[in-house]
């Protein structure tokens, strides 16, 4: 059975960054690396990471604390062959349990285009266009209160 978690060992983070970058760095040419942020080891960083029984990862997503009671929710992927099959909901509802237990009242990010209807499906709604990465991939400001 799949597990979801925080990354632990080494091998957990090599997957939990190979998952990032494959879904959302390599195809737009972005050099590897690229797909880490400053604050990914900041305390107060939240990872998860959805691992197959065989140690593939299927899914990943971070929350950082992003104002007053407020969470972000950032780099969100699921593994192209298992896109659909109700990954990305338990990546983003675990992030979601993460925030209630620090307290926090709601969940902003910015969604890309073609990822705003998941996002709406799990109860986000549009708050208004945001910016365009790698100048062809449009971001929409979603929020949600816990
Ligand atoms: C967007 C993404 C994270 C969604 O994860 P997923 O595992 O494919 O989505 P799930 O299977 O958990 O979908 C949850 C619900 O949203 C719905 N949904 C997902 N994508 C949808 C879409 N494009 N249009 C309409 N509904 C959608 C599903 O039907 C499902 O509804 P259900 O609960 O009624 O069955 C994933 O497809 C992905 O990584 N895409 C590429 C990278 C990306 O865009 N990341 C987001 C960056 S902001």
């Amino acid at each position: 059975m799949a597990s979801i978690n925080t990354p632990q060992t080494p091998a957990d983070w090599d997957a939990y960054y190979r998952l990032r970058y494959t879904v959302l760095r390599q195809p737009w040419d972005q050099p590897e690396g690229s797909e880490r942020a400053d604050d990914d080891a900041a305390p107060t960083t939240t990872h998860a990471l959805l691992l197959a029984p065989d140690g593939q990862a299927l899914g990943v997503g971070r929350l950082h604390p992003s104002g007053a009671r407020q969470g972000q929710v950032r780099f969100m992927a699921v593994h192209p062959q298992a896109q659909g099959q109700g990954v990305g909901r338990q990546v983003l509802e675990y992030l979601e349990a993460a925030a209630r237990q620090q307290g926090l009242r709601e969940v902003v990010l910015h969604a890309r285009e073609q990822a705003v209807p998941f996002y709406e499906r799990l109860g986000y709604a549009v708050v208004a266009p945001s910016h365009t990465l790698f100048g062809t991939v449009p971001h929409f400001l979603m929020r949600k209160d816990l």
